[in-house]
């Protein structure tokens, strides 16, 4: 399965995502390793037609490069939005079993509250490819957050990470970014010591 997953960018517009496989996709994710088991984050599920078109028109700038994209991508029936909450994380490690009361984001190091919504939408990729769907996780650009955030009254604590477009794939052109290629494991595993 993790051999299988790969970004899917085209969709039959004229396949729904059934609605049991839509849930098992939100019951993995929530279903994700979290920090001190936070659970802080949240999810907007978009399939009506008019709310995916909002999504787009807010998330996306219009520029020639995404016009490319969105063509694809539009087409999916189901766009998922995870959303981490850092306050959250900074109130649960706040209790006694944890004692950070001081809520100081130094003491992270790194943002938990990101990473477990990543981990959250790789399994909702990860149930897509089980499921014989395809799907992609993107980015919002930052200059469309408010932007977002004001179309669907996302309220200020909640951050979308970026966002999960699902669907059954329809011809797909590969990503430029994948002449990259695997790096290998010389180059990215390290035994005993740093070697370079
Ligand atoms: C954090 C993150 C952000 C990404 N943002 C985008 C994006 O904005 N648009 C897009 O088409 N793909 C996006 N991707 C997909 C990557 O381009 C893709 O994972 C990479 O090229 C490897 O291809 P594969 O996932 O199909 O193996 C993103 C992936 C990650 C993990």
């Amino acid at each position: 399965m993790v051999r299988r997953r790969r970004m899917v960018r085209n969709y039959d517009p004229d396949r729904p995502v059934p609605p049991e496989i839509r849930d098992r996709l939100l019951e993995h994710a929530r279903r994700a390793p979290s920090a001190g088991f936070s659970q802080g984050w949240a999810f907007l599920v978009l399939e009506e037609p008019a709310d995916r078109d909002r999504f787009w028109a807010a998330a996306t700038p219009r520029t020639e490069v995404w016009t490319t994209w969105l063509h694809g991508m539009r087409r999916a029936p189901l766009i998922i939005v995870p959303h981490s909450n850092k306050d959250e994380y900074l109130d649960r490690y706040a209790q006694p079993d944890k004692g950070w009361t001081d809520r100081d984001e130094s003491r992270w190091p790194v943002p938990y509250w990101d990473i477990d919504a990543g981990f959250a939408s790789l399994l909702m990729l990860l149930t897509a490819v089980d499921e014989g769907l395809g799907a992609c996780f993107f980015g919002i650009p930052p200059e469309r957050i408010p932007v977002y955030r004001a179309e669907f009254e996302v309220p200020d604590a909640f951050t979308p990470i970026g966002a999960v477009s699902v669907g059954y794939r329809a011809d797909d052109h590969r990503s430029g970014s994948l002449r990259r290629g695997h790096r290998s494991a010389d180059e990215v595993v390290h035994r005993g010591h740093w070697s370079v």
